[in-house]
């Protein structure tokens, strides 16, 4: 066992949640920014979470291990917007920026299920319904602003890699970046989860739980429902499957009927100029899309995403418009 591990079981100990005797880490699957295990315990499966100070990745890629905090911080407060829809925080440890959660058993990250050709359009409006409750109840609001300033790491984990990384290589496309990324830098309206991915999403019998809220921040909305959408786009090219698109619609719109804190064609069109931004930053930044190899569907991303940078489009239409083959 590694000197760390050790330090895990003695904190997990220390906080209550294993008595004396021997204990597994079991590792879960994962771990670009973490150390994820499973564990055993008296009262049922836990989960312990641990970040990494330089991600597993290919570029070189620090990020502040004060980011397992920020994850606490939006596990609480979207729990406290519904119960249903984060996994239960049982400690803090005292080092690393560790936690331990609940094990939610039975449960199938959504990615996975996509994967398998199980795209259910009810459950993407749940998912659409789940980000948006947890920013109209934070939106505005003074006591969430203060309780996650995490800009600085916000810039490091999604500005610079996702926008600016893209625009230093790309002279037509800079200004528009730039200027994309200085107002999402700048816009400060709700609480914002900064990697709402399939494969951060379990599959639950009561609707979708959200994980991984490692790039939580006080930000722009419109950015969670741009990452997701991104991902669901993405996937159906790859998959060459039209549900996806559809389930893709269905999303933003039940998003977009939950919106009550500004004008929803405002959040929409800047949803989709970061949709466009981040749909060609999986195939040209420093964080690509594992699955998107093949040149072609490489190319068709590319084209589609280069062209609505350059004419944006708002992310219904650009949602309803989106080509899964060369057009
Ligand atoms: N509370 C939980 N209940 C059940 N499974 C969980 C739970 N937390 C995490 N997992 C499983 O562990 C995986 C990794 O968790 P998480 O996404 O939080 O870690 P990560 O290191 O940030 O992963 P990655 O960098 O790959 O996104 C999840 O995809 C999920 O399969
Ligand atoms: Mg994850």
């Amino acid at each position: 066992m590694e000197q760390g591990d050790a330090d895990i079981i003695a904190e997990l100990r220390g906080a209550g949640l294993i008595g004396a005797s021997d204990v597994a880490l079991e590792p879960l699957t994962g771990g670009v920014s973490c150390d994820v295990w499973k564990i055993e315990t008296p009262s049922g499966p836990i989960v312990v979470k641990r970040p990494l100070a330089q991600l597993r990745v290919a570029a070189e890629w620090l990020a502040p291990v004060e980011r397992g905090t920020s994850e606490v911080r939006w596990l609480r407060r979207a729990r406290g917007v519904d119960a249903q829809i984060a996994p239960e925080v049982l400690a803090e440890l005292p080092t690393g920026h560790a936690f331990a959660m609940r094990f939610l058993p039975g449960c199938p990250v959504w990615k996975d299920e996509l994967v398998a050709g199980r795209v259910d359009a009810a459950f993407a409006a749940a998912v659409g319904r789940g980000i948006v409750a947890v920013h109209a109840a934070t939106a505005n609001n003074d006591a969430d602003r203060a309780a996650f300033p995490n800009d600085e790491m916000f810039a490091a984990l999604r500005v610079d890699p996702f926008l600016l990384y893209v625009a230093e290589h790309d002279a037509e496309l800079a200004p528009a970046l730039r200027t994309l990324a200085a107002d999402l830098t700048a816009r400060k309206i709700a609480l914002v989860h900064g990697d709402v991915s399939p494969k951060n999403i379990l599959v639950s019998s009561a609707g979708p739980v959200f994980l991984d809220a490692e790039c939580a921040v006080y930000g722009d909305p419109a950015f969670d429902l741009a990452f997701c959408t991104t991902h669901l786009l993405l996937k159906a090219v790859w998959l060459d499957d039209a549900r996806l698109i559809e389930a893709a619609s269905v999303l933003v719109d039940t998003y977009r009927a939950g919106i009550d804190w500004e004008d929803s064609a405002g959040l929409l069109l800047r949803a989709g100029q970061l949709t466009a931004a981040l749909l060609l930053a999986r195939v040209e930044g420093k964080s690509p899309a594992p699955y998107l190899t093949d040149a072609d569907h490489k190319n068709i991303v590319r084209e589609q995403a280069r062209a609505l940078i350059l004419a944006p489009s708002p992310l219904d239409a650009l949602v309803i418009n989106w080509k899964r083959t060369y057009p």
